[in-house]
């Protein structure tokens, strides 16, 4: 079983506290590409396109705030019914980022890890995501996470069997099975929870996001479509953060000790 990580502020089974009233982890829904495109009379990989540059700016705000953590959901497990033309896109989008920004993200001690299921994607973005995260695995700065082809149902199946099969060969007995167990099965295993949700476009869903990681998050939603996402934008869902009261089920807000299980 591996611990809690040591880079997040404070921790207490997964949720993670900052020392203010800044999040450490900020988890965000890319939403509202193509409705972006159509309102312009555009070809909707251009909103995507638009996307990346908002996800480019977004990453570079966060780092610059003090953000640790930064979750994108940049394709589902179900976006694979989109017509093939945009998956087609939307995997060249993808190869065309890592390609041009993991030197500079890399330069700029950025660690960058994936999530989402990777057996069944094309060989050669599962080679490309693989060098993505070996190549920055040593930096210590954001970590830029990027859940593709991911969805959290298919998540929770895959972390399900992996418990399952230390159980079948004996090496995990049902009886000692705790959250932390299935934590440590998840995509999301050694990082804290998100403490901030941001889904754009006006949409109020999850949308079948980190269902188990956003149990405890404050959930920010956005009317501006995710190409228009820009760094005031961060500023006042930090700020709307900043007026939340967190108790994770208690009375009062807990305290450094008290987050980190020390009390
Ligand atoms: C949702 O908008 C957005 C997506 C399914 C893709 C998000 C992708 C990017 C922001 C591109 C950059 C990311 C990487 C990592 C390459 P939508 O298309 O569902 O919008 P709509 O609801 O208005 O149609």
């Amino acid at each position: 079983m591996t611990s809690h990580p040591t880079t997040a502020p404070a921790m207490a089974h997964g949720v993670s506290h900052s020392s203010d009233s800044l999040p450490a982890h900020i988890a965000v829904i890319m939403d509202g590409n193509g409705r972006w495109a159509k309102a312009r009379g555009l070809p909707r990989i251009e909103g995507h396109r638009r996307g990346l540059e908002a996800l480019r700016g977004l990453v570079r705000a966060a780092d610059q705030r003090g953000i640790r953590f930064l979750t994108v959901y940049s394709f589902s497990s179900e976006n694979w019914r989109r017509p093939a033309e945009e998956v087609s896109e939307l995997l060249g989008l993808l190869r065309y980022f890592i390609r041009q920004d993991v030197a500079d993200l890399s330069a700029r001690n950025v660690r960058i890890r994936i999530i989402g299921r990777r057996n069944d994607l094309p060989d050669d973005i599962a080679v490309l995501l693989r060098e993505a995260e070996t190549t920055t695995a040593s930096n210590t700065g954001l970590t830029l996470i990027i859940a593709f082809n991911y969805g959290a149902r298919d998540e929770l199946l895959r972390a399900t069997q992996a418990l399952a099969s230390q159980v079948a060969e004996g090496r995990l007995a049902v009886a000692d099975m705790s959250e932390q167990h299935i934590c440590d099965a998840l995509d999301t295993s050694g990082l804290p929870d998100p403490d901030l949700l941001i889904r754009t476009s006006g949409e109020v869903r999850l949308s079948n996001f980190m269902m188990w990681q956003l149990a405890y998050t404050e959930l920010v939603f956005l009317p501006v479509a995710w190409p228009d996402f820009d760094a005031a934008a961060l500023d006042g869902a930090l700020v709307e953060f900043s007026h939340r009261q967190r108790r994770f089920g208690g009375l009062t807000e807990p305290s450094a000790e008290q987050a980190r299980g020390q009390v």
